[in-house]
This record gives C-alpha cells, structure tokens and sequence, in this order.
C-alpha cells in the first residue's frame, strides 16, 4: 500500500482509507517501539532532514525518533543558526538541502502554506510537522490512534474539541479527520477563539463547555495559543479557566468512560486542571506521545514506499 500524494501536507487530500492504512500499519510500530529490540530498516539507505521554523519539543523527537528507529540517516537543522537568519528565503534553503539529496524533509513552519510551497519546489517527500493555524496532519494521526485504541473504534463518536479553536492547526487537522471517520463532533469554547467556517462541516458549537461536553465519549482541549493572537481574545485567563478550563465537576458531564486528550505543551491552570491531565483513568496525554512516534514512522514508511515505486518507473538521473 502506498499512498495516493508523494507528500503529507495535510488531511484535507487523505481518503478514509488511507487514514486507516497509516493507523494499521502505526499498530504494527506500536509494538516494535514497545519492544526492547526498537529496530527496523523500512527507511534504510534513506535520509531524513527535519527543518523546524518553530519550537517544538515532542513533534521533533518524535519525528526523529520514527526516522531512526528505521533506520534512515537523520539530521536536525538547526533553523536558528542557519541561513535563514542570514536572509536566505524558505526556498532557497530548501533548494540548498534539495542538492544533497534528502529523501525525506519534515518542516515546522509559522506560515500557513509555507510547507506546501516548499514541497513543490523539492523532489523529495515533504511531511508537513504543522504550518501556521493551517495543519498538522501527523498530529491529527495520531489523536486518531490514541482514540481507536482507547474506545475500540473511530466512528461514530461524540467528540468535543475545546477552547482556542481558532488558532489551532490541531484542531483544524483533527476536525477534518474525525469528520471524514463519520463522527460527530462538537467546537466548544469562547465565540472570539471559534471559528466559523466548520459549521459548514457540520460541527455543532457551543459557547458553554457543560452543554457542549454532555455525554460525549472523547474531550479534546487545546492549548491557549497566546503567539498567535493580535489582541484580547479572552478577558483573563483566571476567567477563561473558570468557564473553560476542563476540572473534574465539568467532565462529570461527559460520558462517565471519556476520555481526555491534550496535544501538548500544556498549560496547567488555564486550560485544564493538572488533576486532570494526571488522572490515568481519564487522561490519555501520555498514550498520544506514544502514538505520535508510531504514527510518524508509519507514514514516513508509507512515503518511502511511494517513492520507492515513483523512483522504479522513473530512475534518478546521476
Ligand atoms: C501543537 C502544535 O505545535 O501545533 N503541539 C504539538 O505539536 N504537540 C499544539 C500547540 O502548540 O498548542
């Protein structure tokens, strides 16, 4: 199985069943990476450059986890000393790394697009690690995996996603992806930090986290984006935690088996209870990090795949 694209920018252009396929094959990557013999060659002989724009902590090692647990030759640039600060554009530091031959580039951008531009100018596989408020699909991944594992399906489910909806490409991503799963989804938060185009999708919404979060099966909150608003979005976030932060007497109006999910990093005391995201009957935070590397080296694999097959029919010109 390879996928349809060379690249992965986004959910937006995965079928259903691609979805599926990266999931059961992050399966197989689960119990390897659980295993105390971590190694497997589906990316030997290949490289794997990560090019972050932005901070990130568990999206780059895990990225460079997945790629060395299968063995390709992995190199972190370090975008702060590098010629970017110098004024070389996106693109020319992409064409620059495009000459030695990577296989494959993962990039962390602060401009929505930024990332699918530069994979039209390289010939190799480009993995989106999150552009702006726009996506970040692997994140969305593998919060699809953690949830099938955890409620035994991905389909018809009541899932709230909570709070800075607006800013986040978390939530952008894994909107697109539980829609296309067939769930039903709800967008709960302050009407300045909702936005409104994903009502079109048929996602309900609700100004109160305790009517928005009744009886649902899946609580996804999110982080408080505070870098990417131009202005006062919330009054205080003493008051934002007291109508939105998630603490027990609000879950209590979930379904009593939900679970609940944070991408990281999280902001204790503003966003949720650290209660909450400790308590190991309800929280999930930590199983999503464990995805996050079987995710990643699922769809690295799949890349590889593809331009294995693409390299095949069209041989590289030396
Ligand atoms: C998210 C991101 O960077 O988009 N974090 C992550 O990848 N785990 C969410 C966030 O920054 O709030």
């Amino acid at each position: 199985m390879t996928l349809r694209a060379r690249h992965l920018l986004g959910i937006a252009t995965l079928t259903p069943g691609e979805i599926t396929a990266i999931l059961d094959l992050a399966e197989r990557y689960v119990a390897l990476n659980r295993a105390p013999q971590k190694h497997a060659d589906a990316l030997a002989g290949l490289t794997q450059i990560n090019m972050f724009f932005e901070t990130s902590t568990r999206t780059q090692a895990s990225f460079e986890l997945a790629g060395k647990r299968l063995g390709a030759d992995v190199m972190n640039m370090v975008m702060q000393a590098s010629s970017i600060k110098k004024g070389e554009t996106l693109i020319d530091t992409a064409l620059t790394l495009n000459a030695m031959h990577p296989d494959l580039l993962v990039v962390r951008h602060p401009h929505s697009g930024a990332v699918d531009l530069l994979a039209q100018k390289v010939n190799c596989a480009v993995l989106n690690a999150g552009d702006g408020r726009h996506e970040h699909p692997t994140q969305a991944l593998l919060d699809a995996l953690t949830i099938r594992r955890a409620k035994g399906r991905l389909h018809r489910l009541n899932i709230a996603i909570c709070g800075d909806i607006a800013h986040s490409r978390v939530a952008r991503s894994n909107i697109m992806l539980l829609h296309k799963m067939e769930n039903r989804l709800r967008l709960v938060g302050p009407a300045t930090l909702l936005p409104r185009d994903f009502a079109d999708l048929g996602c309900e919404v609700y100004t109160d986290m305790e009517e928005g979060l009744a009886g649902c099966d899946v609580v996804m909150m999110l982080r408080l984006q505070r870098e990417r608003m131009d202005g006062g979005f919330i009054p205080s976030e003493r008051e934002y935690y007291h109508r939105y932060g998630l603490n027990a007497e609000k879950l209590a109006h979930a379904a009593p088996d939900a679970i609940v999910m944070h991408p990281g990093p999280m902001n204790r005391g503003i966003e949720i209870d650290g209660a909450i995201a400790d308590d190991i009957n309800r929280s999930v935070i930590r199983e999503q990090v464990e995805m996050g590397v079987a995710v990643r080296m699922a769809a690295m694999d799949l890349l590889a795949q593809g331009l294995r097959a693409e390299r095949e029919t069209a041989p590289v010109e030396v």
